[in-house]
């Protein structure tokens, strides 16, 4: 369904300030991820060095919310793209994990390494200002916690800030990747148990690293890759894990394959290269087509559904924004649950004959039929 811009809702950018904000909706509606997005917006700021897009999937089971990802996609098309694509998962991360919240996804098009600057932080902060009420921001690929502290102390819709809230969410996110992980050992291998077993851990960021850490500590044997060769190092100093190339990482001699890097690395040519019998990871939007979740099913492979076992993250921001008093304790809790939450879709699959894939997302919209 396409909105007319209701500026009644939005707090519309200073007249002194170069930020100009228009609704894309109908443009992003011509695109193939397109998927009865609520809203697109787009942030433009030419003299700061800003093209963001925010897109909201939905907000049927409450405000939309989901990161920021800053990356230097190649097109804008490319941009829009993932926008679509992750606010539509976050729509299905918050429904599967009970959340009371919608689905929504920013991207900034620039190289976080080379173009963040203050100026590009200072006007992205006055878009999400613009759109306070209908979009919540936190962290994603690109953003660091000390960015999100800029943003914070510039914006009122913020979350997983330092000051006196959430802060980092990946621990978060690596703990219950970590749990659904263990949970898809449980089912494939009838034991969680990692002594011995190995993972190729693609992508050693703020999730992959303590992912690796914790995978390390019960005893896993690690093959890993970055782009940044020096992260990869470290782990083979730190963990003693082999290190591999990144285009080549998904094909190594596993158990599991844990992608931890960016989406799409499930595809009809890296599955039949695949040799771990699971996948679990945090990377976002992992198959690269619906059909890939068969396909893997096809070559035998376990496949945790990216969008059930990543949301602790999310999980964590929800514990701060509904509750009085953010509580971390109560919030690992929540995430404890995620195995259970696995396990449900792996039975469900099983008795359907439906991939977990399939099975989780038709909970999801179940849950938002229901409203
Ligand atoms: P990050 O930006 O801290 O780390 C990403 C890492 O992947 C970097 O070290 C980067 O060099 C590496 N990388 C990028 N492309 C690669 C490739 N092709 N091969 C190997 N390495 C590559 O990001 P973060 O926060 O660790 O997130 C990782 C994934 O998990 C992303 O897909 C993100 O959307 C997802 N996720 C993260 C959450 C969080 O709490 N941070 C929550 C839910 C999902």
């Amino acid at each position: 369904m396409l909105h007319a811009i209701d500026t009644r809702q939005l707090r519309l950018p200073a007249p002194e300030t170069t930020l100009s904000l228009s609704d894309i909706t109908a443009r992003a509606a011509t695109l193939g991820a397109y998927d009865g997005h609520e809203r697109v917006w787009l942030g433009r700021d030419e003299a700061r060095g800003l093209t963001a897009i925010v897109a909201v999937h939905s907000t049927a089971l409450g405000p939309a919310l989901g990161g920021t990802r800053i990356w230097p996609h190649p097109s804008f098309e490319a941009a829009l793209t993932d926008a679509l694509r992750l606010s539509r998962g976050m729509t299905d991360k918050a429904a599967v994990a009970g959340l009371p919240l919608g689905g929504g996804k920013a991207v900034i098009m620039a190289d976080p390494r080379r173009d963040k600057t203050p100026d590009l932080l200072e006007a992205y902060a006055e878009m999400l200002t613009a759109l306070a009420g209908q979009y919540y921001t936190a962290e994603d690929v690109g953003m660091t916690l000390a960015d999100a502290d800029f943003l914070g102390e510039r914006a009122p819709n913020v979350a997983g800030t330092t000051r006196g809230s959430s802060g980092d969410p990946s621990p978060f996110t690596a703990r219950g990747v970590f749990l659904g992980l263990k949970e898809a050992m449980r089912r494939r291998c009838g034991s969680p148990e990692l002594e011995g077993v190995t993972v190729a851990v693609q992508g050693l960021g703020s999730v992959g690293w303590t992912l690796a850490d914790a995978l390390h500590g019960e005893g896993a044997r690690l093959i890993v890759a970055d782009l940044d060769r020096s992260r990869a190092e470290k782990a083979a100093t730190v963990f003693g894990a082999a290190v591999t190339e990144p285009d080549r990482i998904h094909a190594a001699d596993a158990d599991v394959y844990a992608p931890c890097a960016l989406g799409g690395v499930l595809s009809a040519s890296t599955i039949p290269e695949i040799r771990a019998t699971i996948v679990a990871g945090a990377a976002n939007n992992q198959l690269a087509t619906a059909e890939d979740a068969e396909h893997l099913a096809a070559h035998g492979i376990l496949h945790a559904p990216d969008f059930v076992i990543n949301a602790g993250g999310l999980i964590n921001v929800a514990a701060e924004i509904f509750s009085g008093g953010y509580d971390g304790a109560a919030a690992m809790e929540k995430v404890a649950c995620i195995p259970a939450t696995l396990a449900a879709i792996f039975d469900r699959s099983e008795a359907e004959g439906r991939t977990p894939d399939a099975v989780a997302r038709a909970i999801a919209a179940e849950r938002v039929a229901r409203g």
